[in-house]
């Protein structure tokens, strides 16, 4: 693996899941110009055996087992070892510890595969949000990149991108258009953070000073619009 540059912004990720944004994220920014911006400095998991650690394991990026995810303090102190400014949710299917959010408040990014605030919220994952925009009758889902707060889904939203229901859909169908969806939008988001975060400064890189509101669009994530 290439040295990173050592301006980059240092990105964490947590993911319980089978890890196919996490791959996208790694792939994304493995290469120019997203490597100027950030690399994955650390890739954090509740579930030892999930396929997320095995493709961070795989790309050589250094992995912690969070044991206890309501130990905010000990999670806190992984990711600060690891040097995270900026934290990337991507599958990780736990509340976080109230100490963690407040710590990257601004600076900690989730995806989600529906148009926030609609299908959203607590018990709102994987293909139950599929089966509710199917049985509400959309005609449009998609996906939302937000920033995360202490409530579900609430976060100011970074991007959104819209996604087709067709007549056929099952939520399995949709969930693969969607996921594809996010496979190309959430790196060019997550570059686009860092890139901002990076543009502020000492200050934005240490206190998450990133605006809430208005600091991204989607016309920010070029890499996504090529
Ligand atoms: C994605 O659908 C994402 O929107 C949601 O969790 C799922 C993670 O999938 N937050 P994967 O593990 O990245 O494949």
């Amino acid at each position: 693996m290439r040295a990173a540059n050592l301006s980059a912004m240092r990105i964490g990720i947590l993911a319980s899941g089978s890890g196919s944004n996490l791959q996208a994220i790694i792939d994304h920014f493995a290469a120019s110009p997203a490597r100027d911006a950030g690399f994955v400095a650390l890739v954090a998991s509740n579930r030892a055996d999930s396929g997320a650690m095995a493709r961070a394991q795989a790309a050589g990026i250094f992995t912690h087992h969070i044991a206890d995810f309501n130990d905010g303090p000990s999670i806190l102190t992984a990711l600060q070892s690891a040097g995270v400014e900026l934290l990337v949710l991507a599958g990780y299917l736990r509340l976080l510890p109230a100490a963690v959010v407040v710590a990257y408040t601004g600076r900690m990014l989730n995806v989600h595969p529906a148009l926030l605030p609609s299908f959203g919220g607590h018990g709102m994952y994987g293909l139950r949000v599929h089966e509710a925009v199917l049985q509400a009758g959309a005609k449009i889902s998609g996906v939302t990149v937000h920033f995360v707060s202490a409530e579900y889904d609430r976060g100011a939203i970074a991007a959104q991108w819209p996604v087709p229901v067709l007549q056929d859909d099952t939520p399995q169908t949709l969930a693969a258009r969607v996921l594809a969806v996010e496979h190309g939008l959430y790196p060019a988001v997550i570059e686009a953070v860092a890139a901002r975060t990076l543009a502020l400064g000492a200050d934005g890189r240490s206190k998450g000073s990133l605006p809430a509101h208005s600091a991204f669009a989607m016309h920010d994530a070029k890499p996504f619009l090529r």
